[in-house]
């Protein structure tokens, strides 16, 4: 059994749930702030996450994934890095892999959900669709739990006998995950149905990762001291809690509930601060209010359009005007300073072509990076030096490279540095006349031929250090020219 290296401990956690709609940034840090000790976020689809681009945004000093048509899909932040699980909807091993690959450093930890009984999730073969093919879930979690660095748990319904829900969660135990959460409800019923505390504890009695007792808002959970009735009842380790903190995020205060609009304002500021759509903000406020929808308050908060009139309602209209005027200080300040690397780019002595890099047209091996850095260590030139700038406005880099005082770069901007890099040098090589190493031209090249026939000017500790493209320095000298 493989147990991956676990930091973030499962045991004795009060925990905000997954919640699709709720459980965004402003949420999560209003729960950390209020007591929760880890924080879900809510479930995203595995294929979502991998068109996504990974986003420093320096404005409001969060890291976004971001969807090709510009959504931000996820949004983290330093404050939350060591307590926030990412949740995945996924029904294919190497699809989780690599989405969990991509957002493993910047979160604590990765969960499945294999609860949802949606009709989206179990027409993918995702959620509770997995609860009737333990052969994937074990597939699934043995796959993350060997490939990541970071915890993997997974949420999981029980099933509609105990022997069976206990055979499963034994066989998922084996994966060497590091806790699972138990939603005591079968996939048929629905949040108002009765939990199953006796089946909850009849698995944290019977495995020995710890469980993750769910499902207890509403009957149970309606402050912080049920929570650890709740926990007693079903023998769990910690305790997850969705609705109850949706109502009232003050759930996971020790010294009790606090007055619902104290909260709301605590999580409208967060909102603002972090530039939450005023749609989801005023979804999440309106869950809050429930059965006051009605009030005066309510009936303001229906008819507000926008961040700052949720704002106004609130009486926070001071607070809105000096948050937008700090972000937007900063964003007028981070374009300047992007702008200006972008400036340097369109120096008038660079070679520029519109070309980019394509793996596909290229052999297994071979890079037109390689290729350049051999070609100067042929002609005994310094190693190509490569400077790379990424466009704050769309996330988008353009690299130069520099061989023997010489500037080239592609007019052509790419999603990563890498690509960036790649491209440039085909700009270089093609305006030297070089062979870029692309298939189409021929495998009788010259590079192509010292990779298969051997090095027939370095030696093996040059081969290594030649081929090694990440070990370019940053900044040469060089007397050299061509
Ligand atoms: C608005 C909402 C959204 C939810 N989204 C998710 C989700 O994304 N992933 C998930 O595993 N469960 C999701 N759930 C289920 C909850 O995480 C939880 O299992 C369920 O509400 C029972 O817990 P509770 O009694 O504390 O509410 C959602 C529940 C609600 C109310």
């Amino acid at each position: 059994m493989t147990v991956n290296s676990v930091t973030l401990c499962y045991r004795n956690k009060t925990i905000l749930a997954p919640m699709v709609r709720i459980g965004s940034l402003p949420m999560r840090l209003l729960a950390l702030d209020l007591g929760a000790d880890i924080v879900y976020s809510e479930e995203l689809i595995d294929i979502k996450m991998l068109q996504c681009k990974r986003v420093v945004n320096e404005v409001l000093n969060t890291i976004d994934f971001v969807a090709p048509n510009e959504r931000v899909i996820f949004r983290t932040c330093e404050r939350e890095r060591d307590h926030v699980v990412f949740q995945m909807g996924t029904a294919d091993a190497e699809r989780a892999l690599a989405a969990a690959k991509f957002v493993e450093n910047d979160v604590a930890g990765i969960d499945i959900n294999m609860g949802c009984p949606k009709k989206f999730s179990i027409q993918g073969g995702m959620g509770a669709a997995l609860l009737s093919n333990p052969d994937k879930i074990e597939l699934i979690l043995s796959t993350l739990v060997k490939g990541i660095c970071k915890p993997v748990t997974c949420k999981i319904r029980i099933l509609p006998s105990l022997e069976d829900t206990l055979d499963l969660v034994k066989r998922i135990e084996k994966t060497g995950i590091a806790a699972i959460t138990i939603h005591g409800r079968k996939k048929e019923e629905r949040p108002q149905h009765p939990v199953h505390c006796d089946v909850i504890k009849a698995i944290a009695e019977a495995i020995s990762i710890p469980v993750i007792a769910n499902g207890g808002s509403h009957d149970y959970i309606k402050e912080y001291s049920d929570i650890e009735v709740f926990r007693q009842a079903t023998a769990a380790s910690s305790v997850m809690v969705a609705r109850a903190a949706m109502w009232n995020p003050s759930v996971f205060r020790k010294e009790g509930l606090q007055p619902l609009e104290k909260v709301m304002k605590e999580y409208i500021k967060y909102a603002v601060r972090f530039d939450n759509h005023y749609i989801n903000t005023k979804y999440c406020l309106c869950q809050m209010l429930r059965e006051q929808l009605e009030s005066p308050l309510g009936k303001k908060l229906h008819a507000a359009q926008s961040s700052q009139n949720i704002c106004e309602v609130f009486e926070l209209d001071g607070f809105y005007e000096e948050v937008t005027a700090e972000l937007a200080a900063k964003r007028v300040l981070h374009e300047a300073l992007g702008q200006e690397d972008v400036d340097q780019m369109d120096d008038a002595d660079v070679i520029e072509m519109a070309v980019k890099f394509d793996k596909r047209e290229y052999p297994a091996q071979i890079t037109p990076k390689m290729c350049l850095l051999e070609w100067c260590h042929k002609e005994k030139l310094p190693q190509p030096v490569y400077e790379t700038v990424q466009r704050p406005s769309n996330g988008l880099f353009c690299s130069v490279v520099t061989v023997a005082e010489q500037k080239y770069k592609s007019s052509m901007w790419d999603k990563s540095k890498k690509l960036a890099e790649q491209a440039a040098a085909i700009v270089c090589l093609k305006a030297l006349g070089l062979p870029t190493g692309e298939l189409s031209e021929g495998k009788d090249q010259y590079l192509h031929k010292r990779k298969w026939e051997g090095p027939d000017f370095l030696n093996g500790s040059e081969v290594e250090n030649c081929l090694s493209e990440e070990g370019a320095p940053h900044k040469r000298l060089y007397a050299r020219s061509l």
